[in-house]
């Protein structure tokens, strides 16, 4: 979508932002097709852990099997349906039992046990089991794909890192999967996706909302459009001694990351709904998690090296740092999402230069949508 308004770019028309619709639409063409990141693999420790989430209009279960890998099905029991793990997160022992009438599933999504069907010998039990779902893990994080032929993970999700991140070396400087969770935020934003993705792209907005993080990126207070010119990474402000919401120094510098990324700040968005930020002391990932057009569920978990968790060390300064940003963010998000529903923004609104990155974004997702990009 790259129609112009004069020398300025338009966004994409309200309705795109609040319509079902169009929702469902994206939910099948972009959440169902692409890779997304569902889970963290460190979060499901051992044998018979599992987590599920809402992947487009699917709930997807990532489980460990007895040999320590991932696995992910739809979490849809073969006999009557009926969602087979309604929680979160959890622990079985060996299996998976279907709390309505106990068909049982091993940890590969084998169906192993179901009342009464060895009396039906003509019935093959290798028919029924849960249907899995092509899983990759990378840098600590297991990425789930619905689509029926999954595009190439290295020519999609890891080019796009690496397009981002000059050649994707600078990513590998941060050990990510070797990392420990400090800390995780979960947001429940009262926004459409696209607004979230929209707002981490440009740093127009920091000026004004983000007093915290522009007093430690000065450059990010002349509206520098941070997301895509990443590259150089910005540099700390010289009385910053860290990455931190009062500027204290914070943790030893992770071992991998070179002079030349010392107190420097990169960001990228991995499409469709991750978004990372590195700093030299840790990392912060967020996924989001789309539920409907104007609900987006964002998990944000704060990345530091292992000893430092382990040490018990204060990890507020530079949690409160960009859990403060994120806030920010989600409210300004919110602001914007009734007003996509105004006459006044049925035609949307207009990118000045420094966000025009953003309208290759609203062309990636109308392409992915398989409409016209030059209406
Ligand atoms: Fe799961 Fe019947 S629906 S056992
Ligand atoms: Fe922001």
């Amino acid at each position: 979508m790259t129609t112009a308004v004069g020398s300025l770019l338009a966004t994409l028309p309200g309705d795109r932002y609040t319509d079902p619709d169009n929702f469902r639409r994206e939910q099948e063409r972009i959440f169902e097709t692409e890779w997304f990141c569902a889970v963290r693999a460190a979060d499901l420790e051992g044998p018979g852990a599992f987590r599920t989430v809402q992947v487009g209009r699917e709930s997807v279960l990532v489980t460990r099997n007895r040999r320590g890998e991932l696995r992910a099905f739809l979490n849809v029991c073969r006999h009557r349906g009926a969602r087979l793990c309604t929680e979160q997160a959890g622990q079985v022992r060996r299996s998976l039992q279907c709390p309505y009438h106990a068909w049982t599933y091993d940890l590969d999504g084998r169906l192993t046990a179901a009342p009464n069907l060895t009396r039906m010998p003509d019935v093959d039990r290798s028919a029924f089991g849960l249907h899995t779902v092509p899983l990759r893990e990378w840098l600590g994080y297991a990425w789930v794909c619905l689509a029926a032929e999954p595009p190439s993970f290295e020519e999609t999700v890891m080019a796009d890192v690496a397009e981002r991140l000059g050649g994707g070396e600078v990513i590998g400087h941060y050990g990510i999967e070797s990392l420990a969770l400090g800390r995780r935020h979960t947001y429940d934003v009262a926004a459409n996706w696209k607004l979230i993705v929209e707002n981490f792209m440009e740093c127009y907005h920091c000026a004004t909302i983000h007093p915290e993080l522009t007093e430690v990126l000065p450059e990010f207070a002349d509206g520098f459009a941070a997301q895509y010119y990443v590259g150089h990474g910005p540099s700390f402000a010289p009385e910053a001694e860290g990455f931190t919401v009062d500027g204290r120094a914070g943790f030893a510098r992770l071992p991998g990351v070179p002079d030349a990324h010392d107190r420097r700040y990169y960001a990228l968005t991995v499409r469709p709904q991750v978004f990372v930020n590195l700093v030299p002391d840790h990392v912060i990932w967020h996924r989001m998690f789309p539920m409907a057009a104007d609900r987006t569920v964002v998990e944000c978990d704060w990345l530091y090296a292992p000893d430092v968790v382990v040490s018990g060390a204060d990890l507020s300064p530079s949690v409160e740092l960009f859990h403060r940003v994120n806030v920010q963010d989600f409210d300004a998000c919110e602001r914007t999402q009734p007003a996509m529903a105004s006459r006044a923004y049925r035609q949307g609104g207009v990118l000045v230069p420094s966000e025009h990155h953003i309208g290759e974004f609203h062309t990636w997702v109308t392409e992915r949508l398989g409409e016209d990009t030059d209406r």
